[in-house]
């Protein structure tokens, strides 16, 4: 497929054994072109006198591999922000480049290819389609992207998060956890570079929820892929390379890294 500046012998791939490690085998561009770059980005959304400034300059620089948190009080814009880089919403004002793609001026259909292509996405409330298995649910991105395998692709998917045994489950009769499974590996199925996901463990009870921190924090070491979680919660803030923290929608300046007080 063709990629503005990414060559597709650079992808990774699901079956390459990954490094972590920069000074491994990982091409050279790793640290040279951020996986997500927004420059002076400004968003408002609603109508009228419900119209709401909500990103107001916000510039940011994420490398390909690196696992942020992004974190900052209710109403500050991280939603929005996630949105913004998945290319779920259009930015009014400023440059947003994700996975070597300018998302500026891209139409519906070039922003769906997108993130087809590129963006993994995990919800807090799951979002499967209710009407569809387990296996249907992860198999359908696959399909749109024109997989002749993808169910046998989905059925593996399910099958690394411990699913095996429910392809043939529907959302309904899975609990919050396997289901938040299922769209972990309908989120990495087609194996994108970059993955967000947006309090991915603020519907579950603490052990589940630390299951699917380690689904997405395995995904992100195991195929080089850049993590971006909103989170409100302080244990995944510290798993996180850094965090980037939102405030009335403008970013507030570099903290301490992982390990200090989130
Ligand atoms: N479609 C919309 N129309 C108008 N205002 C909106 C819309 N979506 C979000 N907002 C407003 O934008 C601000 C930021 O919302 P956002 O959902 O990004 O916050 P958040 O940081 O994710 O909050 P939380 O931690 O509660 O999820 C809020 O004041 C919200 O009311
Ligand atoms: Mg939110």
């Amino acid at each position: 497929m063709p990629s503005a500046t990414t060559p597709s012998a650079t992808l990774p791939s699901v079956d390459a054994p990954f490094v972590n490690s920069a000074s491994d085998t990982m091409p050279s561009d790793k640290n040279t072109a951020p996986a997500i770059r927004l420059d002076g980005v400004d968003l408002s959304l609603g109508n009228g006198a419900a119209r709401v400034h909500i990103l107001k300059n916000v510039s940011l620089a994420i490398s390909q591999g690196e696992a942020v948190g992004l974190v900052g009080p209710s109403g500050s814009g991280k939603s929005s922000l996630l949105m913004v880089l998945a290319g779920l919403e259009r930015a009014d004002a400023g440059r947003v480049e994700v996975a070597g793609q300018q998302l500026t001026g891209l139409d519906e259909d070039a922003l769906a290819r997108f993130r087809g292509r590129h963006v993994g996405i995990v919800f807090q409330a799951f979002h499967l389609i209710p009407t569809m298995t387990a296996v249907e649910n992860v198999a359908v991105p696959l399909e749109l992207a024109g997989r002749a395998d993808a169910f046998e692709r989905a059925a593996a998917e399910l099958t690394a998060v411990g699913l095996g045994q429910r392809l043939d489950h529907y959302p309904s009769q899975l609990s919050g956890g396997e289901q938040q499974r299922v769209a972990v590996a309908r989120a990495l199925a087609p194996e994108p570079r970059i993955l967000v996901a947006d309090e991915p463990t603020g519907n579950l009870d603490e052990a589940t929820g630390k299951q699917i921190m380690d689904l997405l924090f395995e995904a992100q070491a195991r195929r080089g892929a850049t993590l971006v979680i909103v989170t409100h919660d302080a244990t995944l803030a510290r798993r996180c390379d850094r965090t980037v923290r939102l405030r009335s929608g403008v970013v507030e300046p570099e903290e301490a890294p992982a390990g200090a007080d989130a």
